[in-house]
């Protein structure tokens, strides 16, 4: 594996995180009713985990010598009214950035960085936990 393939990957992270802000930050700002009590808090609590998230990999990403993305996924973000639709929608998210940052574990691994590989599990370890809560959450 080059280097070159680590930060293609790092730069797939990056990407989903920065589409994460927005998608949260909307989710936010639209959610009515009585969940906005729980959900406003937790929607802006996951709009910033991930640009802490973002930050942290695009660190990586100038570590490497990479040049990080500008631009998010552009997987669209739905604008959706109900909770459980919101929800719905963020748990897609985050199974997908489970997904990517188990691949870049693997990556990481191989190419025996162990200082990269603590930041990244963290990172994988919070997107794992985002799952399961939201599986609990949408049912
Ligand atoms: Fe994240």
């Amino acid at each position: 594996m080059t280097a070159g393939h680590l930060i293609a990957k790092l730069n797939e992270a990056l990407g989903w995180e920065l589409r994460a802000i927005n998608m949260y930050a909307h989710y936010a700002a639209y959610i009515r009713g009585i969940h906005r009590l729980q959900l406003e808090p937790h929607f802006t609590a996951e709009a910033n985990e991930s640009m802490v998230h973002s930050n942290i990999v695009r660190s990586a990403i100038v570590k490497l010598g990479g040049v990080a993305v500008t631009e998010r996924n552009q997987t669209p973000i739905e604008h959706v009214s109900s909770y459980l639709d919101m929800l719905a929608e963020s748990l897609k998210t985050e199974i997908k950035a489970a997904e990517v940052y188990g691949e870049l574990m693997v990556m990481i691994e191989e190419a025996g960085d162990a200082e990269l590989l603590d930041s990244i599990e963290q990172i994988y370890l919070a997107e794992v936990r985002s799952v399961e809560e939201l599986r609990r959450l949408a049912e």
